[in-house]
């Protein structure tokens, strides 16, 4: 039944967001509407459903294993915060953001790093990016998105009709993983809190997630070949996963596919796609 999938889908978010350590969920004034006329957990009746539920708890029983090994030896005692507090990053100001970022030490990556990545562009930006992590080049020049993948972006960017500085550019975690490897669970829930504000802040229209770091870490979907080009929602923005351009540059025939899944976004921003083949045209 299409009622039960959709109560299965947000729970499935609700409790990906929940291994990710997330206190707080921006939700849509539809999804919240949704909840709060669905059936609680318990009212359900034993059914298929139940066996989400229990499905549910296992995995959340997992998590709390697998996330903390000390916190639970010591649950009954108050937790030290370790973590990046979400409700405190929730309060901050651009400027307080940026620079609690600089000088974040809350996960290990910050030994190995030579400074941050918080992201660039526009901070009132329609149109955002959300790349994995920062590389070599990022790292040494502390801006996202400027090694070789950065020049892929910026030629999507362009056939999208905008300009780098129009855009924001941000990833999911702020400082480079050792041999550009992909970050671990450890890592992205210590950083999200960063990007959650970002994305709180800037209040895009539309969110592009460059490959399956970003794909997994904000929808929970796993493969960006079936996912990309279909419509995700995160914290309440509309977002489209698409390939990272790192990947393009490896398999340039996907370019094909990624140019369709821009095409929606450029729509539904009110750009047209075929002016971009026009001024192709014209400048070749
Ligand atoms: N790849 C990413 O995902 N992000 C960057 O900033 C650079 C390369
Ligand atoms: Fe802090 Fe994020 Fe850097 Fe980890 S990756 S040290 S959480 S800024």
């Amino acid at each position: 039944m299409p009622t039960v999938d959709l109560t299965e889908e947000l729970l499935r978010l609700l409790r990906h967001h929940k291994a990710k350590g997330r206190q707080y969920v921006f939700l849509s004034p539809e999804n919240l509407t949704y909840l709060q006329q669905s059936p609680r957990p318990s009212q359900t009746p034993a059914s298929s459903d139940d066996t989400a539920r229990k499905q549910a708890q296992t995995d959340d029983q997992a998590v709390q294993q697998q996330a903390s090994p000390q916190q639970s030896a010591a649950s009954s005692t108050p937790r030290k915060k370790e973590r990046v507090s979400d409700s405190r990053v929730g309060q901050m100001d651009w400027e307080t953001l940026i620079s609690t970022i600089q000088s974040c030490t809350a996960c290990p990556l910050h030994s190995v790093r030579t400074q941050t990545v918080p992201g660039a562009g526009n901070m009132n930006a329609e149109l955002m990016f959300i790349g994995e992590a920062p590389g070599e080049e990022e790292d040494r020049q502390g801006l996202p998105f400027v090694g070789k993948a950065g020049q892929q972006l910026d030629k999507m960017i362009k056939a999208m009709q905008f300009e780098r500085e129009e855009v924001f550019i941000g990833n999911i975690v702020k400082c480079r993983p050792p041999a550009n490897r992909v970050p671990q669970n450890n890592e992205t829930s210590q950083c999200l809190p960063y990007l959650e504000r970002q994305i709180e802040l800037i209040q895009p229209r539309i969110i592009v997630l460059l490959g399956s770091t970003p794909l997994s870490q904000l929808t929970g979907a796993r493969s960006i070949n079936r996912a990309h080009g279909q419509w995700y929602e995160v914290y309440g923005i509309p977002a489209v996963p698409t390939f990272h351009p790192s990947f393009l540059l490896r398999s340039p025939a996907k370019k094909k596919e990624a140019w369709e899944d821009l095409k929606q976004v450029m729509r539904y921003l009110g750009k047209d796609p075929e002016e971009t083949m026009r001024r192709r045209q014209t400048s070749s």
